[in-house]
């Protein structure tokens, strides 16, 4: 299991916890821009987001919950390894198309209401799909369980090279479900940062 890890929860101590996902056996280090329209809170502005890049060893893995289309195009031009915007403001395939011109991977991000046949059209032109486990805003929320059978929905139907990763309260309990449902990747937050041994609560969950 690859396993990205979110520092929202640990936004307090960012330097301290980019230094210990270096040191860590992380894949990706992911990142929750929040614009305040998209969901109410507000953070990684994108000079933060510079900064971050300047610190970390690890390849990024930039979730966007965002209202724009413009603030897609401002944080792609970033380079992150992967760029993960909401099916939710999706209109056509320009976005999508625009992000895979500078070389960036696209991955579509579903709220846990939002049904799968709003993906379904775009699966063969995007290389991750992001489940949302909560409702987007805040790291520390519990799991919704009733999202792992929209992954396996998904999983049955998805092109073989799509990476299927999930987001919200994965933790060790919880990583299994999302192993059993198919999840080649998690996102995991607090469990990982609210803790001192970041890499002991890593290797929990690969
Ligand atoms: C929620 C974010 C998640 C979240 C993960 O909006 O997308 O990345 O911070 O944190 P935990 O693992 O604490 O739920
Ligand atoms: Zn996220």
């Amino acid at each position: 299991m690859k396993v990205s890890v979110s520092v929202l929860s640990a936004y307090d101590r960012l330097i301290y916890a980019i230094k210990k996902v270096n040191e860590s056996s992380a894949d990706f280090l992911h990142l929750d821009v929040m614009d305040g329209m998209f969901v109410a809170n507000k953070k990684f502005p994108i000079e933060v987001v510079k900064d971050v890049i300047s610190i970390s060893k690890k390849p990024l893995d930039v979730h966007l919950m965002v209202d724009s289309l413009k603030t897609v195009k401002e944080y792609a031009l970033l380079k992150p390894e992967y760029l993960t915007f909401h099916v939710e403001i999706l209109e056509d395939y320009e976005i999508i198309d625009y992000v895979k011109s500078l070389g960036v991977k696209v991955g579509l991000a579903i709220n846990p209401e939002t049904k799968i046949d709003k993906l379904i059209p775009y699966l063969d032109d995007i290389d991750l799909v992001l489940f949302m486990s909560v409702e987007p805003g805040l790291g520390g929320q519990p799991f919704k369980e009733e999202v792992v059978e929209k992954v396996k929905t998904l999983k049955k139907i998805a092109p073989k090279d799509l990476i299927i990763s999930i987001d919200g309260g994965v933790n060790d309990k919880t990583v299994s479900l999302c192993r059993y449902a198919g999840c080649d990747m998690v996102v995991s937050g607090s469990f990982i940062t609210n803790n001192d041994n970041y890499d002991e609560r890593i290797r929990l969950l690969k």
